[in-house]
């Protein structure tokens, strides 16, 4: 898939005013600093599209971007980052758990995790909660710049390894890719446009 045309369109923290086109959508959720914002600037080649920062707690709002007319990224606010007030995290989570729940056009969340690291409990978490809710889902790895292509497989492995051995009885759908070198941006694309194609076959149009 070609990205012809990717705008900002609009932010808040309301479910209820996102936008109300029926298109598909994909959102971008994980720990702050993980890379979702940076992964929306790389998928739509666009530097600044989505707000980026070295420090965690960047994105603090529901951010949908239109593509091609016909479909939206959505980036949200990381979560695990202990800075922010107990107060706004409260806030944090209950608007982000409002959008997860509420939002019918969501096809597919895409969870961010740093390839880098073991897997998290926050992360862990987080993804048994959308399969309890029926969310769909897959995770995308980032950072593989920061590895050898040998550690890649291993960190990979060990992660789905350890998914299996727990809540999973069947391993996500997942990505490696890196912002920085631009890795693994088609084979999400082709995954999008997959999608794309069955939503709109299903809606007849
Ligand atoms: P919040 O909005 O705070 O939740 O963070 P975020 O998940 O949107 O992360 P963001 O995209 O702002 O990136 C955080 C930091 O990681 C920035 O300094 C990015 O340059 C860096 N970063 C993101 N992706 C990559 C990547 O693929 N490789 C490398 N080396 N750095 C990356
Ligand atoms: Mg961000």
């Amino acid at each position: 898939m070609n990205i012809k045309s990717a705008n900002f369109i609009i932010s808040n923290t309301d479910v209820s005013k996102c936008p109300k086109e029926p298109l598909p959508e994909y959102a971008f959720i994980g720990r702050s600093n993980v890379g979702k914002s940076s992964l929306i600037n790389m998928l739509t080649e666009r530097k600044s599209l989505a707000k980026t920062s070295g420090r965690p707690g960047k994105t603090q709002l529901i951010n949908h971007f239109k593509i091609n007319e016909n479909w939206f990224l959505v980036d949200l606010p990381g979560y695990g980052y202990a800075k922010v007030s107990k107060k706004s995290r409260k806030t944090f989570q209950k608007y982000i758990t409002d959008y997860f729940e509420k939002r019918e056009q969501l096809v597919c969340a895409f969870v961010l995790v740093d390839i880098r690291h073991e897997p998290q409990k926050i992360d862990l978490e987080f993804m048994e909660w959308l399969g309890e809710n029926g969310i769909p889902f897959c995770i995308v790895f980032t950072k593989a710049d920061k590895l050898k292509p040998k550690v890649i497989t291993q960190n990979t492995s060990a992660y789905i390894t350890q998914l299996l051995s727990g809540a999973w009885e069947e391993a996500p759908h997942y990505f490696i890719t890196s912002s920085a070198h631009g890795s693994g941006r088609q084979e999400l694309l082709d995954y999008i446009d997959t999608i794309n194609h069955r939503f709109f076959e299903a809606t007849n149009r």
